[in-house]
């Protein structure tokens, strides 16, 4: 009788709990207190600063640069079999992914295709951070067998024999290397170069303000009216789970809703699938990168390589990637390094149970959120979609 009593008494206790819990997240929100408008702005797109220049990239900013690379992108002739661009995974109409868990072209790659949008503000460029620059990312997929499987005597050769392509190299960078007999330091400095004008157009490829950034504007000119039209309640509760109890600010912080850091949060593997060390081999990697910050490729005599030089590894980092932004995910799954997950639902299930990583920490803790809080974090995210810039023209081939 008395063990009844009890499991009644718990019934009622845990029934209440849940009525709590419900009127809590469906009544209407309460206002933003000055302190939580402040923190609200620092993921506001007004609040990111202004890209600031690549010294170990001469042509970064400058536009010739960047529409000569902007139609290399789109160039299938800088690949093996004629057919691959860097716009056959990274693709505008996707947000610059390729909707596929990993990508294709020559072969299959090991993991996801990120979006580009944003990313020149990332001192790490890969899942796994193993380049330090955007130029010298550019040319990795360029000899990657599975990607464009070409070489740097291909494309440099290309550059020589196409008279727009080469006019327009020799008037940014100079004679390009005797074709015939090329030295291979003159090689690499050419290939750089071509690395360096895709960048040039990666850095105007950006996310431009969504709905969110529209409502922190109303926030800070307290405009209720305009606020109410921008949002709806559970778009609100939403963003206040983001930026509360669901802990996602820990990582996903700044204007472009990250910290450019890595992390492990427990994604699992594919079947069959080695578990990915990520950042403890990315770290590896990019010291030993010839195109890297502090090598001969650099157009900054002073070599000032800070993030290089402090890059961090250790244990903690098995397993840990890239933490990605989180403006513009529509378009774009499947999510995850290796698209693992199909869904912004899946997504935030897996980081409510926060399951043991395969290798490594797990550093996300379980959350315990309700099916209704996760549909208001999800319609949250949702505001955080609006078009890119850097994909309005360009030239295929
Ligand atoms: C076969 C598809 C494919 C092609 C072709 C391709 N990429 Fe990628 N790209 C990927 C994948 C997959 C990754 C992530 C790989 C990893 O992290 O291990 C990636 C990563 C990147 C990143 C890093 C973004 C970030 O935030 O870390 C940039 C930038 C990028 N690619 C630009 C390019 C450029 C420029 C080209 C053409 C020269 C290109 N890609 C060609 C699939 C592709
Ligand atoms: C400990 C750091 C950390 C925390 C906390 C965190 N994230 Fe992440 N997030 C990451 C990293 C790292 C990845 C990439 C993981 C991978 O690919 O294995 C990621 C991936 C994602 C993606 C997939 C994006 C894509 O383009 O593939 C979404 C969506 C996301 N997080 C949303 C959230 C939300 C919402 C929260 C809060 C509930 C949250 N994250 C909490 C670090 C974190």
């Amino acid at each position: 009788m008395k063990s009844t009593i009890f499991k009644f008494t718990i019934l009622i206790a845990a029934f209440g709990i849940t009525i709590t819990a419900c009127q809590r997240w469906s009544a209407a929100p309460p206002e933003w207190t000055s302190a939580e408008i402040t923190l609200l702005q620092t993921l506001w797109l007004s609040s990111l600063p202004e890209l600031s220049p690549d010294a170990s990239n001469a042509v970064a900013d400058n536009p010739r640069a960047a529409s000569f690379g902007r139609q290399l992108f789109f160039d299938t002739r800088l690949s093996a079999n004629g057919a691959i661009s860097c716009a056959t995974c990274h693709q505008q109409e996707r947000r610059f992914t390729d909707g596929l868990q990993k990508a294709q072209a020559i072969g299959t790659t090991a993991r996801h295709t990120p979006s580009i949008a944003g990313s020149a503000y990332s001192p790490w460029q890969f899942w796994d951070g193993r380049r330090d620059s955007q130029w010298s990312q550019a040319l990795a997929p360029l000899e990657d067998k599975n990607e464009h499987a070409t070489n740097r005597a291909q494309v440099v050769s290309l550059i020589t024999q196409d008279g727009t392509y080469r006019s327009q190299y020799e008037s940014l960078f100079g004679p390009l290397p005797d074709e015939k007999e090329p030295d291979p330091f003159l090689l690499n400095v050419a290939f750089a170069n071509i690395g360096k004008s895709i960048a040039a157009f990666e850095r105007t490829i950006m996310p431009t303000a969504s709905r969110f950034d529209e409502y922190v504007q109303a926030l800070v000119d307290a405009d209720a009216e305009q606020q109410r039209k921008l949002f709806s309640d559970d778009e609100v509760w939403g963003l206040r789970l983001f930026i509360g109890e669901a802990n996602c600010m820990q990582c996903h912080n700044g204007p472009l809703f990250t910290n450019h850091e890595f992390h492990n949060t427990g994604v699992i593997s594919f079947p069959g699938d080695v578990p990915d060390k990520a950042r403890v081999s990315g770290v590896q990697e990019v010291l030993a990168n010839e195109f890297n910050c502090k090598g001969p490729y650099s157009d900054d005599p002073e070599l000032r390589c800070d993030e290089l030089d402090f890059a961090r590894t250790g244990p903690d980092l098995i397993g840990a990637f890239k933490t990605p932004s989180l403006r513009n995910l529509e378009n774009t799954a499947p999510f995850m390094h290796k698209g693992q997950l199909a869904t912004i639902a899946d997504v935030l299930q897996h980081y409510n149970e926060a399951p043991d990583s395969m290798i490594g920490h797990n550093e996300a803790k379980p959350l315990g959120l309700g099916s209704r809080e996760l549909s208001q974090l999800e319609s949250f995210l949702g505001t955080l979609a609006a078009p890119v810039t850097g994909c309005d023209s360009h030239a295929t081939r």
